[in-house]
């Protein structure tokens, strides 16, 4: 039984080959599947300036993956850390339906240890959370090898390409089996080939443990392609959710064959038309 998993929520396990267990997806955003998180009416300002968000509202809940889009500088990853507990809202608030322990997050910058292998950077997180060395190296290569990496157990993160960098740095999120995985344009930095490669690894996981996911990003059709739902900020100061859009596309889902689903290609000109008009909007108010 995995022993991250506290409190009351029942969720079945399944046995995988490898001796993995995993949590089975719930269906995601059904209407008895759970709160993780649940943002009420946040604002949030950085000193004494004019709030960069006001009125937002959204929520994630178990199995469901949630994208956050919108101008630079609106205020999503200021949404983030409101959530993460790294700021807190100048009205309004966070409620987690988990222990903040089971978050897990995953930045646009990896935060690997240059001095520590990438095994022990992986093994990092499960130390601190109280398992013994060789218990923890021995998960975290099987994690390592579970996102492609056997091999690479010994190397330092300088010794690695970014993409298998931001493997290990998935590694280590995955590890640690969070309920909620908190994105900030995680992949942004890979070249295409990789970057799909990673994200569908990514997206294969979350589907089969049912983790509970609010990504930050500015492309629309990742942003499609791996979400529940996709909120669009409008421009800041005091940005807002503008719309949000329900992603009606089946579960498990490829981030190829996705794209060819009939929904998708209406909707993302949609999102897109609103966003550019958000923009624009912004531009004509300077
Ligand atoms: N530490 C800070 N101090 C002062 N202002 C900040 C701070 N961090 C962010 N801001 C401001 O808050 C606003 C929202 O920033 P945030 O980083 O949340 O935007 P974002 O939507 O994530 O943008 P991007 O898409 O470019 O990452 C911006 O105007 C930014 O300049
Ligand atoms: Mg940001």
């Amino acid at each position: 039984m995995n022993k991250m998993i506290k409190g009351s929520l029942a969720v079945a396990h399944e046995a995988f080959d490898d001796g993995t267990e995993v949590r089975v997806r719930p269906q995601a955003g059904g209407t008895d599947a759970r709160p993780v998180v649940s943002v009420h009416d946040l604002a949030m300002r950085y000193g004494d300036d004019e709030p960069v968000i006001e009125g937002v509202s959204l929520e994630v809940r178990e199995g469901e993956v949630v994208s956050l889009v919108g101008p630079s500088g609106s205020g999503k990853s200021t949404i983030l850390r409101a959530i993460s507990g790294l700021h807190a809202p100048l009205s309004g608030k966070v409620d987690l339906g988990i222990p903040a322990t089971e978050m897990g997050f995953l930045f646009q910058d990896d935060a690997l240890l240059p001095w520590r292998t990438a095994r022990d950077n992986v093994a990092l997180g499960l130390r601190l959370h109280g398992k013994p060395v060789g218990g923890a190296r021995q998960e975290a290569g099987e994690w390592m090898a579970r996102l492609g990496l056997k091999g690479f157990e010994l190397r330092y993160p300088r010794q690695l390409s970014g993409g298998q960098r931001k493997r290990v740095a998935l590694a280590q999120v995955l590890a640690l089996k969070p309920r909620l995985l908190l994105m900030d344009e995680p992949f942004a930095s890979l070249d295409a080939i990789v970057r799909h490669r990673v994200t569908q690894d990514l997206l294969d996981w979350v589907e089969r443990e049912g983790i509970a996911v609010l990504l930050v990003t500015h492309d629309l059709e990742e942003a499609q392609a791996l979400s529940d739902v996709v909120n669009l900020l409008s421009q800041g100061p005091r940005a807002r959710i503008s719309h949000r859009y329900p992603v009606e596309i089946p579960r498990p889902r490829d981030l190829i064959g996705v794209r060819g689903h009939p929904t998708f290609a209406p909707l993302l000109q949609r999102i897109w038309k609103d966003l550019s008009v958000e923009v624009e909007e912004a531009t004509a108010n300077r």
